[in-house]
């Protein structure tokens, strides 16, 4: 039997529509399920939508709508949106999903018949784009330490989640699991801020305004909309639902991916809460950093936002998904330029990678009239050296990809491919051909192939379309490249006939009019 791998993503606010960075953090997520899905496992990836709170029924009433046809227009958005940008997910939710709602209050029911739950009142200062209270010490600078916007002082009668019961519990867990929180200086962070001076209770609910799911016990309050939100990744599964087959199936998660902002949240309280039900916890939280721009943060008014469509719709889903997978890093922002976009497409994707298909299609054609000769006899030391390389930067992709490391790994792939560009001209074909030693050009041509072969298998979790048009133009069935047989030697069949007039995967871009062009479109023009 497979294992299973589930992996989600945040559920975000649909506020408006999403820029790259939105679209990135959905991008990775489905690039890991990719992988875990092409190494053998039984993946389920879950997304969807964070569709209560105050801020929605702000939104809605700017747009002269009910909270529930404005969510109900933005969540048709976003799903056309993943499927432009060929994001396989298996679950999508929205939390104003009727299964979800009735879950969400079981729950709490649950939090209140352990005493995990108390009334009181609250006061502190409210940030209102962050749905968050925060102590007079949390604040930076006056102003809210999550987004650095004005904070109001506000005082209303609530209920409590009782934290302070669980923080021994959830330093020991930090102990005896110091990988459960990755890269290591989010978790210091948390730490830093929240857990060693102590935790403050949680406030869970709200009687201000009214677009939330309601207290079960007490319905003129409605729920915090991040015990809400959090809740998404059982609720999804079936938890607390007639069926619960597929959380029984799936949870714990294998992976959480959540933005470094909102790590708090995923590490501190969704621990305590799934400890207080008794259930087990994920088994891994992986906080990325942010994509920004030179001027900082993107933002509409400063006219520097990226949106994804404008990328794909000029230069193609796969490009603008290998370019925000490559950009980023484990743990650092990084920043967006068009230049780079643009220098990144030329030399990565149409020199590097488009070039090396279109050569090898080109020679195959030239010297053996459009079939993959067969030749695993011959070694030269160039021979050699490919495959060494192929074995150890395999070795090193998968070991990156294990642990999240992405971007590393597509640098992995990519000194392979240099290194097959490089086997080219070590080998020198041409001079092979007119010196007649047909054996050794066949040998050339076959580890072309095979290189390209394994490259196809290698970019399915990054570029899944660009992997099949290689195979497509080399004339491989797609079942006969595959990670169980990535290794291997023997697996293109002989008289394998591959196109004949090969169409290049990346058409060269001319820098300046592209940057000029993704520039206009930062600016909305
Ligand atoms: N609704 C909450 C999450 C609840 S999860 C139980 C939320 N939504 S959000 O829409 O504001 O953000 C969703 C995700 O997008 C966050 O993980 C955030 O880090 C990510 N990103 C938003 N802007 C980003 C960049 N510029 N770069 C990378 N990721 C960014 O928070």
């Amino acid at each position: 039997m497979k294992e299973k791998f589930y992996i989600t993503t945040p559920i975000f606010y649909p506020s408006g529509r999403f820029h790259i960075g939105t679209a990135y953090c959905v991008v990775l997520t489905d690039c890991i399920r990719r992988y875990k899905k092409a190494r053998g496992y039984d993946t389920f990836m879950l997304t969807g939508l964070d569709e209560h709170g105050k801020k929605m029924e702000t939104k809605a009433a700017e747009n002269g709508v009910t909270p529930k046809e404005f969510v109900d227009k933005m969540a048709k958005q976003a799903q056309d949106l993943w499927k432009l940008m060929d994001i396989g997910y298996d679950g999508f939710i929205r939390t104003t999903d009727e299964k979800h709602v009735k879950a969400v209050q079981k729950i709490v029911q649950k939090f209140l018949d352990n005493g995990d739950i108390y009334k009181g009142e609250y006061e502190g200062w409210y940030c209102m784009p962050c749905e968050n209270y925060f102590t007079e010490t949390q604040l930076v600078d006056g102003k809210c330490p999550d987004c650095g916007r004005e904070v109001k002082k506000m005082k209303e009668e609530s209920y409590f989640f009782n934290m302070k019961k669980y923080e021994g519990w959830l330093k020991d867990f930090y102990k005896e699991n110091p990988e459960f929180l990755v890269p290591e200086s989010k978790k210091n962070e948390i730490f830093k801020n929240f857990i060693d001076p102590g935790l403050e209770d949680l406030c869970i609910s709200r009687c201000t305004f009214d677009w939330g799911i309601k207290m079960p016990n007490d319905p003129k309050h409605v729920l915090y909309v991040w015990l809400d939100a959090l809740t998404n990744y059982i609720t999804a599964l079936g938890y607390m639902s007639d069926d619960d087959t597929l959380f029984k199936k799936y949870w714990p998660a294998d992976v959480h991916i959540v933005g470094k902002e909102i790590i708090r949240f995923h590490g501190i309280y969704w621990p305590i809460f799934l400890h207080a039900l008794g259930l087990e916890l994920p088994k891994k939280l992986y906080a990325h950093s942010w994509i920004v721009m030179k001027d900082g943060k993107m933002s509409k008014s400063v006219g520097n936002v990226v949106y994804p469509e404008d990328l794909i719709s000029r230069y193609g889903v796969d490009s603008t998904k290998y370019y925000l997978l490559r950009l980023m890093g484990f743990s650092q922002d990084s920043v967006f330029t068009p230049e780079d976009f643009v220098l990144r497409y030329n030399s990565d994707l149409a020199n590097d990678l488009g070039n090396l298909l279109n050569r090898t299609i080109g020679m195959i054609n030239k010297y053996f009239n459009g079939i993959i000769p067969t030749n695993l006899e011959t070694k030269t030391e160039f021979d050699e050296d490919l495959r060494n390389t192929a074995k150890e930067q395999i070795s090193k992709l998968e070991k990156h990809m294990d642990n999240l490391y992405v971007s590393d790994a597509i640098q992995d792939l990519w000194k392979y491919i240099a290194r097959t560009n490089k086997y080219i001209d070590e080998t020198a074909p041409w001079i092979l051909s007119k010196e007649e030693k047909i054996e050794e050009l066949k040998a050339v041509m076959f580890n072309l192939a095979e290189s390209l072969r394994k490259v196809a298998i290698l970019l399915t979790p990054y570029m899944p379309n660009t992997s099949k048009e290689i195979l497509s133009q080399l004339g491989i069935d797609e079942k006969d490249a595959n990670w169980d047989n990535l290794l291997d030697y023997d697996v293109i069949k002989p008289n394998t006939k591959i196109i004949s007039q090969g169409k290049p995967l990346f058409v060269r871009l001319d820098q300046n009019e592209e940057v000029e062009y993704i520039k206009s479109v930062m600016k909305g023009k």
